[in-house]
């Protein structure tokens, strides 16, 4: 009993001074702002700048090595539009239209069937660039792409790195497309990007 007492007395020391510790970081806590305004030059956020981009972007959802691969698929009985089709995509963008091109980056994201009534697919996709100082950044696009119009128009909604902050819009034209051949499709994308 003489040895267990010194030793009890010895815990709750231990645990009253964690107590005590732990509500004096509760304290310091409560000292500081949840939310702050900050000053955008600090962050180097000065002038805004209009950045033109061409790529061409390379759809392949056939052969042995596709792109493209289908991972949702339309109930059989579904409308001669496939809605509801759904693919996921991680397609080459070079900088000319032939697939041997320079790779400048990689598209990926996917693309899914979304009218009942046309062709239109609903598109959410990073353009990752590998090129010079663009090499790790990314923009995000999302928006509807009606693939038999002659030019689509998708939003920027966003990007890293060299493009965050990021917005604008994005006109796809489509420069090859074989239907019997499996859907593989070249679009050429021009991409106009607000950002810091
Ligand atoms: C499509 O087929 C499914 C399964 O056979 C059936 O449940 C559904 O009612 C069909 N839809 C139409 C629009 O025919
Ligand atoms: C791009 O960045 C990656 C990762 O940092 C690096 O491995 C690669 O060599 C870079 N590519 C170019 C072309 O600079
Ligand atoms: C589409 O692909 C098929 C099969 O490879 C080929 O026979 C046909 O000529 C192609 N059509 C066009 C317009 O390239």
């Amino acid at each position: 009993m003489a040895r267990i007492l010194p030793t009890l007395a010895f815990h709750l020391l231990i645990i009253s001074s964690l107590l005590s510790s732990f509500s004096m970081i509760l304290v310091s806590a409560e000292d500081h702002e949840f939310v702050q305004s900050m000053d955008p030059e600090l962050f180097g956020l000065k002038k805004e700048k209009l950045t033109h981009f061409r790529m061409y972007w390379h759809d392949v959802v056939d052969g042995p090595i596709p792109s493209a691969v289908t991972i949702v698929q339309p109930p059989s009985n579904s409308s001669q539009t496939r809605f509801g089709l759904i693919r996921m995509f991680d397609n080459a963008l070079t900088q000319g239209p032939e697939p041997s091109s320079k790779l400048l980056g990689r598209a990926q994201g996917f693309y899914g069937s979304a009218s009942q009534e046309d062709i239109s697919l609903l598109m959410a996709q990073n353009f990752a660039f590998v090129q010079g100082k663009y090499n790790g950044s990314t923009v995000t696009l999302m928006g509807r792409n009606s693939i038999l119009n002659k030019v689509r128009e998708l939003s920027v909604i966003g990007g890293s790195g060299l493009f965050r902050y990021a917005r604008g819009y994005a006109l796809a034209t489509t420069q090859s497309f074989n239907a019997s051949k499996s859907d593989d499709a070249i679009v050429e994308y021009n991409i106009y990007v607000l950002h810091y």
